[in-house]
């Protein structure tokens, strides 16, 4: 009876006693992402499960902006965060007031943001986007508007990773993530000497000379599918630590190859803390009425968009 093991019956028990679900993003460590969690994936596929569920109660194993977009999506249902101080570089790099000095700075413009960020900026935003469907979007913003070019916030190297992969011109802002920001291309070349033929997957939040050396960009879940569906013999997931744990736990075959980078943040959701929010109710994740509608027609128009 291994250490986590009561403390996961306890928490699958309470999910059928209070019709609750757990939406697990791939970077929650692997008790959280294989033992408990109802739904797993990239931030759009939560955010498109949180539109399904017809569960009563979301816990949000993740960071605070997603627990605001199931919010945002969900407001008949309590969403639940196992921790307040779950944040993100990216969301506190940008404010709903500064998104509003942008626009009056580009008039016209369509402003295209990252669901990573709060409530505040998705409202004054006209389309969101995911690092699954961020070329996509700003392709059909661009085409719905009429325009050339298109604002996109907060984060620099994934503005910059989107504007090398469409003709669209991208005006950006200069939010990173601390996770991937920290990967460097002398650190591939390192990695791809040190291990003849690994295959090498990053993030399009690292830095564009670490995607330009690497052999795919994608999603966590675009990463995840691309380990599953070519089974490399070795490969390096330049991205947030537990995903090689969650992605390794599937590919038996494969060889991953650290170092990764941990993100403080998703790592202040354990199980114990997942526990205690779901039995007490700790942590509701509120979002104001007015807010929420604006940010939620944002939202919406990036999962309605067909690709
Ligand atoms: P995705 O899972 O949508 O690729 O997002 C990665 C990330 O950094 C979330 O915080
Ligand atoms: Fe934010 Fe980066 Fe952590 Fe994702 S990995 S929550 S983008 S700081």
């Amino acid at each position: 009876w291994p250490a986590y093991a009561p403390l996961v019956h306890a928490i699958n028990k309470l999910k059928v006693e209070k019709n609750a679900v757990v939406l697990a993003h791939n970077y929650m460590t692997p008790d959280i992402f294989a033992l408990v969690g109802d739904y797993v994936g990239d931030s759009l596929g939560l955010a498109i499960e949180a539109t399904k569920t017809d569960a009563d109660i979301i816990i949000q194993g993740g960071v605070h902006f997603m627990a605001e977009t199931s919010k945002i999506l969900c407001p008949e249902k309590r969403v639940y965060i196992p921790s307040m101080r779950a944040g993100c570089s990216l969301a506190s790099s940008i404010t709903g007031a500064d998104i509003q000095l942008i626009k009056q700075r580009y008039p016209g413009i369509p402003v295209v943001t990252y669901v990573n960020t709060s409530a505040d900026v998705k409202a004054e935003s006209d389309i969101c986007c995911t690092s699954s469907n961020a070329v996509a979007i700003v392709e059909h913003i661009a085409a719905e508007w009429g325009v050339d070019k298109v604002i996109m916030l907060p984060d620099e190297f994934l503005a910059k990773n989107v504007a090398r992969q469409t003709d669209v011109e991208i005006i950006a802002w200069h939010g990173r993530c601390e996770v991937h920001a920290r990967f460097s291309a002398q650190d591939v070349r390192d990695m791809r000497a040190a291990n003849p033929g690994v295959v090498v997957l990053a993030h399009p939040e690292c830095p564009p000379e670490v995607v330009e050396e690497s052999d795919f960009t994608g999603s966590t879940k675009a990463m995840s599918d691309y380990v599953g569906d070519h089974s490399p013999g070795k490969v390096i997931l330049l991205t947030e630590c537990s995903m090689s744990d969650n992605v390794a736990m599937a590919n038996p075959t494969v060889d991953f190859v650290r170092p990764c980078n941990l993100c403080p943040h998703m790592k202040r959701i354990t199980l114990e803390n997942l526990y205690e929010c779901l039995r007490d109710g700790t942590n509701e994740v509120l979002v104001p009425e007015p807010m929420r509608e604006k940010a939620y027609d944002a939202v919406m128009r990036m999962i309605n968009v067909k690709f």
